[in-house]
């Protein structure tokens, strides 16, 4: 089999999970596509572009099935269900990312999802089958199947899916549905045995990870209800040498409880991804966002002012419908102050279904790319000054690539660096220290000091 995924980290989560069912079912993975005897293909319908590119990549597929008549090509993942019927044309099956054990189903050529407990497992495929969970008494509960991690050291923990915002342009509620969060215990048991297994990074994932809400069973622990910020503490209290990330945050949704709670856990990386979308209250408006441009500035403020040195990044929309220069620049100003480390620059996209479809879109192309340029350029400048305050100081970095002589990992801060390899025992994976000598708009460079024992320095 071979996996293509599009779109969020979402995505690729998803896809971790198809791969449990697709290895279950006796398939072996291949990175050439045009050698698998199964495609699946994980879409994102965020863009129109990218939906349009999946439908284009549907003449090099029917060149592969003349090659290889048993080829079969599944669609899962985001699909809109104005495009579904569409695409049910296109490929041999389209399926719900949620009951994606129906795959198995399909692979085995029966109809029915009982299949999954009665699969005869044979010597090949003996091992992944304890990778599903016994039986999944909450068939709408896809995370209960076991994900086929990709990396050894670091990985993504969905803990809740799906919507309930309904920003203007968005299709993610339509494509995932209302929120639902996954139950504490089976967040915490996924973790615990990551730990166990020398995972060094947790990233925890959600549309809006604000908004995680789920009882809880164990009365011992003394709480009922659990929100994110007590989620974050229960997993910080998990023991073991790692990292927590999260993403992603809504502003509209983002308390000082949370930052003090990143600030306070150990764990819990100084990382936070915070959309604004636009820097105008009528655009923000108009786009259903819920806040103001002011208390955007307000969260950032209050996150430098508890954790100084935390890393935000964020998501743009530029070209808006009837965006005018003024409005734009409001943007440009809101970036100038964030003073953001990353962002996430899109052109607006008109998607069939949502709100703002009704509206014209009527920015054009070349204006949204000038608009784009013109952020990015702000985006340098902030990068770099941001990044510059890590010259001399020495920072806890996780090994996540050896190539030749250079090492290439992550600070907690989410900050990239690249490091010179004088030690040949460093493996992926593992923490080192590293001293910050250059910075750069994009990353830093920097040289081992030695491995890491105990304190993290200030600037971590
Ligand atoms: N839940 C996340 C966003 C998920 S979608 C959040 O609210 O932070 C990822 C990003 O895609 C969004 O933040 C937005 O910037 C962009 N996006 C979504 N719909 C879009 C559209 N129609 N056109 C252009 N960009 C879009
Ligand atoms: Fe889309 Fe808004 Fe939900 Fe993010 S919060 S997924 S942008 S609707
Ligand atoms: Fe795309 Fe779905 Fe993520 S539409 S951005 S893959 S939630």
């Amino acid at each position: 089999y071979h996996i293509k995924t599009y779109g969020c980290q979402m995505n690729y989560s998803d896809s971790e999970r198809i791969m449990t069912v697709l290895e279950l079912a006796g398939y072996q993975k291949t990175l050439l596509e045009d050698e698998a005897d199964l495609i699946v293909i994980n879409m994102c319908s965020v863009r129109k572009s990218a939906v349009d590119r999946i439908a284009g990549n549907f003449k090099k597929y029917k060149q592969y099935k003349k090659i290889n008549p048993n080829l079969k090509i599944v669609l899962t993942g985001c699909v809109l269900e104005s495009d579904r019927e569409r695409f049910e044309k296109l490929f041999d099956l389209v399926v719900d990312i949620k009951k994606i054990e129906q795959l198995c189903c399909y692979c085995e050529g029966v109809a029915t999802t009982e299949a999954i407990p009665k699969l005869q497992f044979n010597e090949s495929n003996n091992g992944i089958a304890s990778l599903l969970t016994v039986a999944r008494n909450d068939s709408s509960n896809y995370f209960q199947i076991k994900p086929f991690y990709q990396s050894s050291f670091s990985a993504y923990v969905p803990i809740m899916t799906g919507c309930n915002n309904f920003c203007s342009y968005c299709v993610v509620p339509y494509t995932r549905g209302r929120e639902k969060s996954r139950p504490v215990e089976e967040i915490i048991g996924e973790i615990t045995e990551l730990v166990d297994n020398k995972y060094k990074e947790i990233i925890l994932l959600g549309q809006n990870v604000n908004s995680y809400e789920s009882g809880i069973r164990n009365y011992e622990l003394g709480i009922r209800k659990c929100d994110f910020p007590k989620l974050l503490k229960l997993i910080n209290n998990i023991s073991g040498d790692f990292w927590i990330r999260f993403l992603t945050s809504h502003p509209k949704d983002m308390t000082e409880e949370l930052i003090k709670t990143v600030s306070e856990c150990k764990k819990v990386t100084p990382y936070f991804h915070l959309a604004l979308q636009s820097g105008d209250d009528e655009i923000l408006k108009k786009m259903n966002r819920k806040y103001t441009a002011e208390h955007f500035l307000n969260l950032v403020k209050l996150i430098r002012k508890h954790i100084p040195d935390a890393t935000i990044t964020t998501d743009i929309i530029v070209g808006f419908p009837a965006e005018t220069e003024k409005q734009f620049q409001k943007t440009a100003a809101v970036m100038r102050e964030a003073k953001f480390d990353m962002v996430y620059i899109n052109k607006y996209s008109s998607r069939v279904g949502t709100a703002s479809c009704k509206m014209k879109d009527d920015v054009n192309w070349e204006e949204k790319k000038r608009r784009e340029k013109v952020l990015t350029e702000i985006l340098k400048e902030t990068a770099l000054e941001n990044n510059q305050k890590y010259v001399g100081k020495v920072v806890e970095v996780l090994v996540e690539k050896i190539d030749g002589d250079f090492i290439y990992g992550k600070t907690r801060s989410f900050k990239n660096v690249g490091v010179k390899n004088q030690e040949s025992r460093i493996k992926n994976g593992e923490f080192i220290k590293v001293k910050i000598i250059k910075a750069k708009v994009w990353n830093l460079e920097g040289e081992i000091v030695k491995k890491k024992k105990d304190k993290p320095s200030s600037l971590s």
